[in-house]
């Protein structure tokens, strides 16, 4: 499956780039070619000359090497990979990443590359903790970059925690997902997904019960086919799904700006649970009691994303796909939803408190399109997603 896929794999410093030998190791066995790139500080770890004799390939270094440059620039060299892999990737390297940073080689290939990056942390777990890691990490994911641990377990150290490189083999795993070849390559999708968040106050609001677990194994299932994925996601708590595009927002009319400025998209899948109304005029200041008497709210009505996007003149995905709600007459309610917003298919779900799915691990959906609708067996939302990526596959693939 990696057979002649070129790996262009930064080591960064840290007493677990020696596992780096085994990951190049491990991908040279697979039939990939992987040209190592070593910052300063990982050379005090492995030597380019192991890094080279593993891969190879010449072990990059230097910036300023101008024999390199009239060889290879540093640009080429960041684009003629199908991947960049980043084990191990210090907090420092990540810091330099998330604040597009380029002091040395390894910082400005990552700058300047325009295939998507893995990166595989390894740090000490007070540093992984600190809030500047995890901050850094957000804007990365945010940045479409793809993670593979670190895992938890006892360190060189001698502290215990989450920062251990993934292993060799979890990095290959990764890898593999990530160069997948789908009947997705090539397509860009948008997930919508989550609640949105509608606020009264700046410490209260209007929200639903949506975990965001059925849009993100959506998400997840369209990454595993190949498709190039923009995540708009509201405040869940699921975590966010590796290697896609993701845009946090709060509000519906956040959630609409969002979607406006990713698309042109080849599918558009409308899985969040969008709130229909906004406060008007939500408070700046919290709301006091005031002698027992109950404040009232006005409400007007949310932009309808599903609809707008549905309805676009110029422009309009190939396939818009909605989801329906539904606590009564699922699928009567499901098909007005279908022709009133304008979208190809609509999803339907019953989500009575007793069918357990809203906020659960299981789905039960009907796929309804203009001229047919089919029950699919109650099942896991992963399978859910997967088989609804594979049908959006073939949609896809109809329409050209
Ligand atoms: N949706 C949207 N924007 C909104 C409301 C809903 O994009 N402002 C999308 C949802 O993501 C979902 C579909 O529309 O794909 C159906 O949402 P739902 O809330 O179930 O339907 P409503 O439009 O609210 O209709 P009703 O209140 O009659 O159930």
């Amino acid at each position: 499956m990696l057979e002649d896929k070129r790996i262009l794999l930064i080591i960064s410093g840290g007493i677990a780039a020696f596992k780096a030998l085994d990951l190049i190791r491990q991908l040279r066995k697979r039939g990939a070619w992987v040209t190592p790139v070593l910052t300063k500080s990982a050379q005090e770890f492995v030597t380019p000359l192991s890094v080279s004799a593993l891969s190879e390939e010449k072990a990059y270094t230097d910036l300023f090497d101008l024999t390199d440059e009239a060889e290879m620039g540093h640009i080429q060299l960041s684009r003629s990979a199908d991947l960049v892999v980043v084990a191990p990737a210090t907090a420092n390297l990540m810091a330099k990443m998330a604040q597009g940073l380029a002091d040395d080689l390894a910082s400005t290939l990552l700058l300047a590359t325009d295939t998507q990056v893995l990166v595989a942390p390894a740090m000490n777990v007070r540093m992984w903790q600190h809030p500047a890691t995890q901050r850094n990490l957000q804007l990365l994911k945010d940045d479409g970059v793809a993670f593979v641990g670190p895992n938890e377990g006892d360190m060189a150290c001698g502290e215990y925690g989450p920062g251990r490189l993934a292993e060799p083999d979890e990095i290959v795993n990764a890898i593999q997902t990530q160069l997948a070849e789908g009947p997705l390559t090539g397509r860009r999708v948008l997930v919508t997904s989550g609640p949105t968040h509608e606020p009264i106050d700046p410490v209260r609001y209007i929200a639903n019960r949506s975990s965001g677990a059925q849009g993100t194994a959506i998400a997840k299932a369209l990454l595993s086919l190949g498709a190039e994925v923009v995540f708009v996601t509201g405040p869940a708590d699921e975590p966010r799904p590796d290697g896609a595009h993701v845009v946090e927002v709060q509000t519906a009319q956040e959630m609409m700006e969002a979607v406006q400025s990713v698309l042109p998209v080849d599918a558009a899948i409308f899985a969040a649970a969008v709130a229909d109304w906004q406060v008007v005029g939500a408070s700046d200041s919290k709301i006091k009691k005031q002698d027992g008497a109950i404040p009232s709210l006005n409400f007007a009505e949310n932009p309808d994303i599903l609809a707008t996007v549905s309805q676009m003149k110029k422009g309009r995905p190939d396939l818009v796909v909605g989801f329906a709600a539904e606590t009564d007459d699922v699928v009567e309610n499901a098909k007005k939803k279908l022709s009133r917003k304008g979208c190809d298919w609509i999803v339907a779900n019953d989500v009575s408190p007793e069918t357990g799915i809203m906020g659960g691990r299981e789905n039960a959906v009907i796929l309804i399109s203009d001229n047919a609708s089919e029950t699919w067996p109650r099942m896991g939302k992963d399978a859910v997603a997967l088989q609804l990526a594979e049908r959006i596959a073939i949609a896809l693939s109809d329409a050209e």
